[in-house]
């Protein structure tokens, strides 16, 4: 969601902004601009849809060595040239990059801007209006900034210039992500490290309400008050081609490949040197020692947690509650004595689940933060955290976290189990192994979904996945994957309950995935794809090995039933990604939707 990039040293800005741009499009945007100067003056280039559309506006006879760049996600206004960033004060002297929300941007143009005439519906622009009215008011650039950014409710990244000072990018943050990133002779602002790689893997983050004085030579981090704020450097663990495509046509198809890859690289970080699973620190006895649980998520992770409080009820005993967080954070239900809060996010930064995290640690409770990204602000402002270990995930659909954020909760449950003298009948390490050679298996069958795919989900508009049990789990992540990518209305329904009401929907021909994996309910599905396929219902019965039947459309590998969500989902997913390949849709980018969720 939005993305910044600033460069300020020696070389061709442009293609250095660009350049990050691209390496943030997995982000979701829906319009992209940069600003450039040199000493004729600042340039502006912005452009309503992809990055490739913006290159074509771009002057490339226009030389400098600075700049600040940005995708947009829209919010205030629609998504347009006139709404795209950067956004420039009435003299055209400051020019501005943001993301995150302005809560008080009414109320900030009614005190400031009265004689101002907005160009855009965007509360970006009346940010930047400010600072030239504190600037017209005798104040110098850095002042300005800092009194606007006094003046500012909500959430931020800010990049700024100013046209009388070109060996300087002004940036903020508050809640929205930013880090800094040094160089030889430059530096640079980006929203995440991966758009920096092309120039440095050294960057250091930036802390809420913080503003940074960013030269080419120099990065000076203040406070609001004004105090010199100093931040060790980090070196990023990414490899730039981590991040990039390689053969592959899709971001999901690499990152559904490499799933068997990342069960392994997960097996072996929570090994401990005898080979037992183990996790750092206190985090496991705070697993087994909380009265209740609380799994605060969105989305897939949301689903991902879904699994988890069955892992963690069953073998460690302690009650779980999973909730998806921006319900959570206007409707706290009655707390326990002694809670436990895990807060699952790939990213790390949504703000939905941050804004609940600020709650539960004023009211001085213990978090736990499950996450792909280390560093980011969900791990860093819990008290522990645990890592996904799978790698950057580009693809907006979740394939290899929320299969990681699987493995890592059972591994987790597993260990706070025996911190409570409960055993598990099975070993976990041998059958998640068994697992990573499952969805080996699984991925290699890539014709077979394709065929399923073609036969049910070229025309119809709709689809039903049903399950019972940890099945009912993956059939709303199997739904979410098909319908954020292929634009299909799905939806994930416990077998039993469709009858109640939505089985109304059913009529010939209407497609049913339904996952049998679980011995327990295995007649019970069995009866509910039965009910659908009387009302004329398309059946795609997909079962473990074992509990197969006459007419099942795909069996799966035996893995143990309770890991069966880690091979059950890959066939949904890649159903979902062939089902939108087909129907001409941007796999990568889905329409409407962006990879980190930072605004609430
Ligand atoms: C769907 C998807 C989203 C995310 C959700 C939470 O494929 O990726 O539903 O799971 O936006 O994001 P994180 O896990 O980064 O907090």
């Amino acid at each position: 969601m939005c993305g910044i990039v600033g460069y300020i040293g020696q070389n061709d800005a442009k293609e250095i902004l660009l350049k990050g741009l691209e390496k943030l499009e997995y982000r979701g945007y829906d319009s992209a601009g940069i600003a450039v100067a040199n000493e004729e003056g600042v340039h502006v280039f912005k452009e309503k849809g992809r990055i490739a559309e913006l290159r074509e506006v771009v002057d490339a006879n226009v030389a400098s060595s600075a700049g600040i760049g940005h995708t947009r996600w829209a919010t205030h206004g629609v998504p347009s040239h006139l709404n795209a960033h950067p956004h420039q004060s009435a003299s055209g002297r400051f020019t501005l990059v943001h993301n995150g929300v302005i809560e008080n941007y009414v109320q900030l143009t009614r005190e400031y801007l009265q004689d101002v005439t907005l160009k855009s519906d965007t509360d970006t622009e009346v940010v930047v209006q400010v600072i030239e009215q504190f600037v017209s008011r005798g104040l110098d650039t850095e002042e300005a900034f800092r009194q606007t950014l006094l003046q500012l409710k909500g959430s931020y990244a800010i990049a700024l210039f100013d046209n009388e000072n070109k060996e300087t990018i002004y940036v903020a943050k508050n809640k929205s992500p930013l880090l800094v990133g040094f160089g030889e002779d430059f530096n640079v602002v980006a929203s995440d490290a991966m758009a920096m790689l092309q120039v440095t893997n050294e960057y250091a983050e930036l802390m809420d309400k913080e503003m940074v004085i960013v030269t080419k030579d120099e990065v000076i981090i203040k406070n609001l008050d004004g105090d010199i704020m100093t931040r060790p450097s980090y070196i990023a663990e990414l490899d730039a081609s981590d991040i990039e495509k390689g053969t592959y046509p899709h971001y999901m198809l690499k990152e559904t490949d490499e799933q068997p890859l990342v069960m392994r690289k997960i097996i072996q970080e929570y090994q401990d040197e005898n080979g037992k699973l183990s996790v750092a620190g206190d985090i496991a006895s705070a697993v087994a020692e909380a009265d209740r649980i609380y799994i605060v998520a969105c989305g897939t992770s949301y689903h991902a947690g879904l699994v988890g409080k069955q892992y963690i009820e069953d073998w460690a005993k302690v009650p779980v509650e999973v909730h998806v967080a921006s319900e959570f954070s206007y409707n706290m239900p009655l707390l326990s004595k002694k809670p436990l809060f895990i807060f699952l996010s790939q990213s790390g930064e949504t703000a939905d689940s941050r804004a609940v995290l600020v709650q539960v640690k004023e009211l001085g409770h213990k978090a736990l933060t499950i996450t792909n990204v280390p560093g980011s602000t969900l791990s860093r402002e819990a008290d522990f955290t645990l890592l996904l270990h799978a790698g950057p995930e580009i693809a907006v659909a979740s394939t290899k976290a929320y299969t990681a954020q699987i493995a890592v909760l059972a591994i987790l449950a597993s260990v706070a189990a025996e911190l409570n003298g409960q055993s598990l009948d099975f070993d976990l390490v041998k059958e998640l192994g068994i697992v990573a050679n499952a969805m080996e298996a699984l991925v290699d069958q890539k014709d077979e979904m394709e065929q399923i795919a073609r036969d049910f989900f070229t025309v119809t508009r709709n689809a039903f996945f049903i399950g019972r049990g940890l099945d009912y789990y993956v059939c709303l992540e199997g739904s979410l994957k098909l319908k954020e990518i292929s634009y299909i209305q799905a939806e994930g329904f416990a077998g039993g309950e469709l009858k109640h009401g939505t089985i109304a929907l059913i009529e010939e021909g209407t497609p049913v995935i339904a996952l049998a994996t679980q011995e327990h309910v295995n007649l019970s599905i069995r009866g509910n794809v039965k009910e659908v396929v009387a009302r004329g219902a398309n059946p795609c019965v997909i079962s473990l090995k074992g509990l197969e039947d006459e007419g099942d459309r795909f069996v799966l590998p035996a893995v143990h039933p309770a890991l069966a969500p880690l091979a059950s989902v890959v066939p949904l997913q890649l159903i979902a990604y062939y089902a939108a390949l087909h129907r001409g849709c941007d796999v990568d980018k889905p329409r409407n939707l962006a990879k980190s969720v930072t605004v609430e």
